[in-house]
């Protein structure tokens, strides 16, 4: 069995249902379910042996071992994280606490374990680290793409944080040859999402009359990646990767965001027409930038082609549409995220922000 931290979240769901849809392996699914968490991603998997749930800290030493010792999993795949570029400009000591402090827990907690296996088991043993693009910092309109060898030069407390935990992944192959691989990815979309972030606030915006808020001038650029081919990409480096290794993980897709809201707007506009005829982009509103915004994100997944022999099945085109499709097809989940702390987010992040 594989145990995953953080499957209650947007990639990490896609992840677990994505795996037993392939292969009937047990997967222990450690969360703790902050405001990100949600048990209904999952909700196809009630009653499936397959999926054991544990509601539980990653920082938790101690539950770690219990769980490690008691299940024995033969690999471990960290998805765990505060994940919001904006919340970490808000409220940066949740990202040191989860993101160093319980990266850096569970490594110890699996070197422990790891350390007692026999031979051959800990040989075949594997920690994925789940990490970004963003460790990389930002480029211009003329630089290539981030390859492996990029320098790291963090520039938000999330992306600081993530780069800490990449570099202790990094300390416990080299000082204790734990068998270790970290995938830094581009940006991820689709089902699941949780509506802070672009793609799913504002979908949700736009169908229920608000803003579409736009940072800056909206010139910035993303290398959008569909979450499926993400968790592909995952499962093959888990299979075939060199332990100690990185690979970058993007789907060639570079957009402005302001094209990314444009093209929401525009199959909105198809596939569910305001009744009195209006746009949706009509609803775009330009609005204060965040502080370090970064210009642009760019990913080389060359290695990971040539070395795993993954890419990514999805064009943005058909990727987007199915995003949107399932946004309109889940009207349940959506209006079960908007109560709560949703509503919360929202009022913190907008306000006075000129909306
Ligand atoms: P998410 O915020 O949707 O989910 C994070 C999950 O981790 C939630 O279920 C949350 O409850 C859980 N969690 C948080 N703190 C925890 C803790 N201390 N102990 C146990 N569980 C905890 O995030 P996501 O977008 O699914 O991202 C998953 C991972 O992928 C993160 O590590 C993130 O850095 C990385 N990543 C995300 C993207 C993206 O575009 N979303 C791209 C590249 C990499
Ligand atoms: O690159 C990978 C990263 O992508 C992941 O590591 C992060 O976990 C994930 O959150 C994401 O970070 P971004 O900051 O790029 O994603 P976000 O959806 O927050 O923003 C995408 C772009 O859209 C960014 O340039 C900021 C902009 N934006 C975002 C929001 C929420 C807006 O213009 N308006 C908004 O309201």
């Amino acid at each position: 069995m594989i145990l995953v931290t953080g499957g209650a979240g947007f990639i990490g769901a896609n992840f677990i249902l994505n795996w037993l849809a392939q292969s009937d392996e047990r997967v222990i699914n450690l969360d703790n379910l902050t405001y990100a968490g949600n048990l209904e991603n999952l909700s196809s998997l009630k009653g499936d042996k397959r999926h054991i749930f544990t509601k539980g800290d990653i920082c938790d030493s101690a539950l770690l071992i219990n769980l490690l010792t008691k299940f024995k999993p033969r690999a471990i795949i960290n998805f765990a994280a505060e994940s919001h570029v904006d919340r970490s400009i808000k409220e940066p000591d949740k990202f040191i606490q989860t993101n160093i402090v319980g990266t850096f827990k569970l490594l110890e907690a699996t070197r422990t374990y790891w350390s007692k296996l026999e031979r051959n088991i800990k040989k075949d043993f594997r920690f994925l680290h789940v990490s970004t693009d963003e460790v990389y910092g930002s480029l211009s309109s003329k630089e290539s793409p981030f390859d492996e060898n990029h320098r790291y030069e963090p520039n938000s407390p999330y992306s600081a944080s993530k780069a800490a935990s990449d570099h202790l992944i990094r300390a416990y192959y080299k000082t204790y040859r734990l068998p270790v691989l970290t995938t830094n990815c581009s940006n991820n979309y689709g089902p699941f999402q949780f509506p802070e972030k672009l793609i799913p606030l504002i979908i949700i915006n736009a169908l229920s009359n608000k803003p579409l808020p736009i940072y800056g001038d909206g010139q910035q650029i993303r290398d959008w990646l569909y979450v499926k081919d993400h968790c592909d990409a995952i499962r093959r480096t888990l299979e075939a990767g060199a332990p100690g290794e990185t690979y970058n993980i993007g789907g060639w897709n570079e957009k402005t965001n302001v094209e990314i809201v444009r093209t929401i707007c525009s199959l909105l506009d198809k596939l569910s027409p305001h009744i009195d005829g209006r746009q949706y982009d009509e609803q775009i509103t330009f609005i204060t930038d965040r502080p370090g915004h970064d210009r642009r994100y760019a990913i080389d997944s060359n290695k990971i082609k040539r070395d795993l022999g993954w890419k990514p099945t999805e064009t943005f085109e058909t990727g987007i549409n199915k995003t949107v499709k399932w946004y309109l097809d889940n009207k349940i989940w959506v209006e079960n995220i908007k109560s709560g702390a949703y509503r919360e987010w929202i009022n913190k992040n907008y306000k006075g922000r000129a909306l």
